[in-house]
Formats: C-alpha cells, sequence, structure tokens
C-alpha cells in the first residue's frame, strides 16, 4: 500500500468546535463543513459533531444532501442560497435554512409552492461585494418576504472581507452596516467567521459560522493555532521511499531546479502534487522527519517530493514524514507556499486515504 495517508483527530474538531462555544458563550454555531469539511471528510466530520453542533453550513444543495444522509435533523444553512429554482422545493422537504442574496433569488422563492416553509437568511453585502443585498435593496427583500407563506423565518446574515486581518478598518465598517439593520424585525442574525468569533465578540450576534478553526488551522497570519489554544485535527503523513547521496553540484528533480550545494543526502517522500501537496512549494519549504524539520528541495512531482535530509544522519527508508499536522502547522506550510491553510487542507485530493482517529 502506497505509504501516504491524512490521518483525521475527530477529538481535535470536536475540541475546536466546543472552543468556537466559548469563545461566545450563550450562541449557537453552524460548524462549516463546505467543500467535503475542508478536506477532511463530511460525513466523519458531521457524525463526530452530532451530539455538539447546533447546526452545519454547506455551499450547495448537492453537499446539504450527503450532510441529511448522516443527520436526519440537524439545521442545514445553505450558504450560498439555491442556484435554480427547482432546488427550492428540495431544500423545504430536506428542512434546510436557506440564503437569498439577490432579488433574482428572493422571487424564485416567492413563485415556489413548498411543501413547507423554509427558513430565510437574507444575506447583507455589508462591504466586500461578492454575494448579498445592497442595504437598501435588503430593506425591499425584507418587505417583500416578511409573512409570505414560503417563509418560516426571515433572518440576518453577513459575511468578513478581512477579518483575518486584526484592526481592518472595513470590518468595523461592515460591523456598522449590519447594525444599521437591525431595526428591521429579524428572528435570528448571523455575522462571524472564526476570525471574528476569535477576535471581535461585538460581530456574534446569535448564531456563529466557524470554519477553519474547526480544523485546528489559523485564520490569523500573526497569530498561531498553538497561541490560539486550537488543535490540528489532520496531519498528512508519508514515508521516505528512497536516499540518494548526491555530491555538490548535482541537481535534483525536474528541471534540475536545485543544485546540491554540498556533497547531501537526499530522501524521496511518497507525496505529490497529484495527493494536493503544492506544486508550486519552494525549495526551503520545512517537513518532519522524526520530530524534526527539514527543506523540501527542487520541484514537487505528481507522486514524490525531495527533501534535504543531509543535516539528519539518522534518517533512513521507511522513516515517517509529515508534510503538516500535529507537529508542523499547516499555516507554516502554507506561509512558505504564498497560500493559506484553508487551501492545503481542502485540495488533499481523493486518493489520500483519509484514516480517522476518536481521540
Ligand atoms: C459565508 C461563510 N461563512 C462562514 C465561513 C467560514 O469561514 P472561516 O473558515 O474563515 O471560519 C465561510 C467560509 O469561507 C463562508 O463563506
Amino acid at each position: 500500500m502506497r505509504p501516504l495517508v491524512a490521518t483525521i483527530d475527530l477529538a481535535a474538531i470536536r475540541h475546536n468546535y466546543a472552543f468556537s462555544q466559548r469563545c461566545a458563550p450563550g450562541r449557537y454555531a453552524f460548524a462549516v463543513v463546505k467543500a467535503n469539511a475542508y478536506g477532511h471528510g463530511v460525513r466523519e466530520v458531521v457524525e463526530a459533531l452530532a451530539a455538539q453542533a447546533d447546526g452545519f453550513a454547506v455551499a450547495c444543495l448537492e453537499e446539504a444532501l450527503v450532510v441529511r444522509e448522516v443527520n436526519a435533523s440537524a439545521r442545514i444553512l445553505l450558504l450560498e442560497g439555491c442556484f435554480e429554482a427547482s432546488e427550492y422545493q428540495l431544500a423545504a422537504q430536506l428542512g434546510l435554512d436557506v440564503v437569498v442574496q439577490d432579488a433574482a433569488q428572493a422571487e424564485a422563492l416567492l413563485a415556489c409552492a413548498l411543501t413547507a416553509p423554509l427558513r430565510v437568511w437574507l444575506k447583507l453585502d455589508s462591504g466586500m461585494h461578492r454575494l448579498g443585498f445592497s442595504p437598501e435593496q435588503l430593506r425591499e427583500a425584507h418587505e417583500r418576504l416578511q409573512g409570505a407563506p414560503q417563509v418560516a423565518e426571515l433572518n440576518l446574515l453577513s459575511h468578513f472581507a478581512c477579518a483575518d486581518e486584526r484592526g481592518h478598518p472595513l470590518t468595523e465598517q461592515q460591523v456598522e452596516v449590519f447594525l444599521d439593520l437591525l431595526d428591521l424585525d429579524f428572528a435570528q442574525r448571523s455575522l462571524a467567521n472564526s476570525a471574528a468569533i476569535l477576535c471581535i465578540p461585538a460581530a456574534h450576534m446569535d448564531w456563529l459560522r466557524p470554519g477553519i478553526m474547526l480544523y485546528g488551522a489559523t485564520p490569523f497570519a500573526d497569530l498561531s493555532v498553538a497561541e490560539l489554544g486550537l488543535q490540528a485535527a489532520m496531519s498528512l503523513t508519508a514515508q521516505i521511499i528512497g536516499v540518494h547521496e548526491v555530491p555538490a553540484g548535482d541537481t535534483v528533480g525536474y528541471g534540475a531546479s536545485w543544485t546540491a550545494p554540498r556533497d547531501s543526502r537526499i530522501a524521496t517522500v511518497s507525496c505529490g502534487y497529484a495527493d494536493g501537496y503544492p506544486r508550486h512549494a519552494p525549495s526551503g519549504t520545512p517537513v518532519l522527519i522524526a520530530g524534526q524539520r527539514a527543506p523540501l528541495v527542487g520541484r514537487v512531482s505528481m507522486d514524490m517530493l525531495s527533501v534535504d535530509v543531509t543535516d539528519l544522519p539518522q534518517a533512513q527508508l521507511g522513516d515517517a514524514v509529515e508534510l503538516w499536522g500535529a507537529q508542523l502547522p499547516v499555516d507554516e506550510v502554507a506561509q512558505a507556499c504564498g497560500t493559506i491553510g484553508y487551501e492545503l487542507l481542502s485540495k488533499v485530493t481523493a486518493r489520500v486515504p483519509r484514516r480517522y482517529r476518536q481521540s
């Protein structure tokens, strides 16, 4: 069997969910499990949180169907709403909470004869300018939808653009725009993603939407998971499958892009870009072998990558190599690669087996 596995610590995810609740006592929280629970396996994560989570949030109806298969009764929020009018009926049958973000979605909903009314979350564009009604449009939509037979509950939701950059002025503006609408009658309100849960109490409202923090990665560039008190959920572990003595001046890997500056010992490791490890990871990106860091060298191949173990003389064939995980934060690897932990975690491909630990 190919020695590469993503070990998912479900106890860490439960710990991180409880942590989000402790940040905002008395509030509810939709665990954000879109994109296969950020790569961790949506079925297993939903099962692990069944007794704890107030609800789950997903990006689309296809993802909601999977969550509903695993959990018959939890609230499930469709973060981008319905993409086609025909989806409302299925959403009603599944008992979903549905975002409505523009007039077209609102009118499509009002044109439906549903078997059961839906909990509707009007999405406010409070400044990110990605999805959502402007404040004036939202007032109109509120008037259109309030009391409509298709609507069981009318709620307000918005999303931050820069909550991960602490002190960013846009965040305060977005909170203001949100608060300005609270003269309207809403049953429930939701504004906070992980960064806001952790650092902006004024944004907590009624329902939190923790995503990345559940998986033990940080939303912040300047605060690590350890500093935040979160636990990494995924460890991506490969093995040394080859060791080569490379004389100074010889090159390693495709494109001969890395030249050994000294006589070197190079380990070949069983993980590549077809597993989700970023091909653009530069030489120097850390991996962990027996608790010690070693630098990636040369180009990442489809199924393998190379590591300079000259300074780890005890490293040998068969040793485990942590690409990221409990001992090497995914955020550190992401930073070396010019990206964010979200991308690395959610891009671990289907060919990497997930192994689950309960504790
Ligand atoms: C609308 C919405 N809410 C909440 C989240 C969760 O965000 P985070 O993973 O930063 O906690 C996301 C994720 O992108 C989102 O799109």
